[in-house]
């Protein structure tokens, strides 16, 4: 079959795979080939087990692959037949050297280039989906305007927006799509080209265009203001602990004036998830970069408070369970950095367990999930944490649980049960308050929630 347009996307991972797998849902007279470095990811993607855990990924998958969609090993070749290439690759925080634990590490993306510059052999759209600090594209072109030949390369920038676990209606029905360009007359061609794309299912209104620095820069932005509103509202829990106020009625006023509006204040064990942090931190880099201190301060201050909540949490954990959990058994209720995902980069859960384990606590772990990614995350503490996926088993024989994610169904469990299997006094510390507290009150358990008052049979042991 002769298709309209041959896309390639370098980078098959949670960005990669599922918006790809979209477009060639949407545009089935579109070729859209999808590659990685990493083989076994790419022979995943061709198994009956997704390397991914999204809702209603599986169906599109079923429909798209080996139709019009594809996941191959041969990188080069595909750079050779693609005209349009979306980069997806990592962008994670630098390690080493100059910006060490702040910076993005851009050698994937550069490499990405470097094999973009050699491989082609006609005009390319290069098309930038990794986050990445503003004006990277300039980096882009300049490796790419190396060329010796008469082969063009138009860079853009198209930041995915799509969050973890709703990426798949995140994909068909987004709040927008950016797509950011240079002014010249090539780079508005390409940008049309892109915007071609998308306008098979997305209104008009939700395309926008912009400069090219613009539209890196918003993405930072976005994530940086989200993970603003997280850690505003898990300020205000500490207090709220404090004053017998409830963070979740104080939510509902606060988030009723349209103005604020109600998303992103649900108080909890503090964000995870592989780009907060670091797209902040990558901010922070760029406003010292240049020059603007009190800015970078301001946006750090956002990760101070995400780690103080953590801390938080665990500090209630030990205080509250009369600052002992030696060889005590603690259930953690959910692995992943939220629900629906069995994605575990920068979960609060790695960094609480961590924690406990210090404290020489026995730790079980459920997930329904996460436990594959929480095996290896843990790997150095293998031996030492059991890991269930029934809540039921994993709860038996415990002294605490601990509810790490928002799992739907946690909400649902049977804490009467529960209960009974439990060494008493029994603990729930609910991190994302999801469970109804006064019900397990009434059962005997004693609930510590998030910026709520605690139900508890014994006077303030944190105090002790
Ligand atoms: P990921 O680690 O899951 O996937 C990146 C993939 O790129 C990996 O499989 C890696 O092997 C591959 N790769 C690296 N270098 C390569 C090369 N030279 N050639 C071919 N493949 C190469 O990362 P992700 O979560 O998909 O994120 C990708 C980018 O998208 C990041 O910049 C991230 O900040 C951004 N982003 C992520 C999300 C999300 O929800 N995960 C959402 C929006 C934006
Ligand atoms: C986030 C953004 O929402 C996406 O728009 C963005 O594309 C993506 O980052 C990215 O660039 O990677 P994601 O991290 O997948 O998506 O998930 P979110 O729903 O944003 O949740 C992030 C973290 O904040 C989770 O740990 C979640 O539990 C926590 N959170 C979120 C709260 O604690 N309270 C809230 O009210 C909302």
């Amino acid at each position: 079959m002769k298709f309209k347009k041959n896309i390639l996307c370098i980078g098959a991972g949670y960005v990669g795979g599922p918006s790809m797998a979209m477009i060639a849902h949407k545009c089935p007279d579109y070729r859209v080939t999808v590659v990685d470095i990493n083989t076994a990811r790419i022979d995943a993607w061709n198994s009956a087990e997704l390397p991914v855990y999204e809702p209603g990924l599986d169906a599109i998958i079923k429909k798209t692959r080996g139709k019009n969609l594809f996941f191959a090993k041969d990188i080069e070749n595909q750079i050779k037949d693609n005209d349009i290439i979306f980069v997806s690759v990592n962008t994670p925080t630098k390690t080493f050297g100059a910006g060490a634990g702040k910076a993005a590490d851009l050698q994937f993306l550069e490499k990405t280039a470097r094999q973009i510059l050699e491989h082609s052999q006609s005009p390319k759209i290069v098309i930038e989906k990794s986050t990445l600090p503003v004006k990277t594209a300039l980096a882009m072109e300049r490796i790419l305007a190396s060329a010796k030949g008469k082969i063009t390369f138009d860079v853009l920038s198209n930041p995915e927006f799509m969050a973890e676990g709703s990426a798949m209606t995140d994909l068909e029905n987004p709040d927008r799509v950016l797509i950011g360009s240079r002014e010249t007359q090539s780079g508005l061609t390409a940008r049309a080209q892109l915007v071609d794309i998308y306008a098979r299912w997305i209104s008009a209104e939700k395309i926008i265009t912009s400069n090219i620095w613009s539209s890196e820069l918003s993405k930072l932005v976005a994530n940086a203001f989200l993970a603003q509103r997280v850690s505003s509202i898990n300020s205000i829990s500490a207090l709220c602990e404090k004053t017998d106020a409830d963070i979740s009625e104080v939510a509902r006023a606060v988030g009723m004036d349209g103005r604020i509006g109600s998303k992103f204040l649900k108080a909890g064990i503090g964000f995870g998830g592989s780009c907060f942090k670091k797209d902040i931190l990558n901010l922070v880099y760029l406003c010292s970069y240049y020059g603007l201190q009190e800015v970078a301060d301001y946006w750090e201050s956002v990760i101070k408070i995400n780690e103080y909540q953590q801390d938080r949490f665990m500090a209630n954990i030990l205080g509250n369970m009369f600052n002992t959990l030696a060889g005590k058994k603690i259930c953690i209720l959910g692995f992943a950095f939220k629900a629906d995902t069995g994605d575990t980069r920068e979960s609060p859960a790695v960094y609480i367990t961590r924690k406990l384990i210090a404290e020489h606590a026995q730790v079980v772990i459920s997930d329904p999930k996460a436990l594959k990614n929480a095996a290896l995350d843990l790997a150095a503490h293998e031996g030492t944490i059991s890991y269930i996926e029934d809540p039921y088993r994993a709860a038996s024989g415990c002294h605490a649980l601990a509810i790490l994610t928002d799992w739907e169904l946690y909400k649902k469990l049977d804490f009467q049960k529960i209960y009974k299997s439990m060494i008493k006094p029994a603990f729930i510390f609910d991190g994302r308050n999801i469970i109804d507290h006064q019900k397990c009150f009434d059962i005997g358990f004693n609930v510590y929630p998030i910026g709520k008052p605690a139900l508890s049979r014994f006077e303030d042991q944190s105090a002790a």
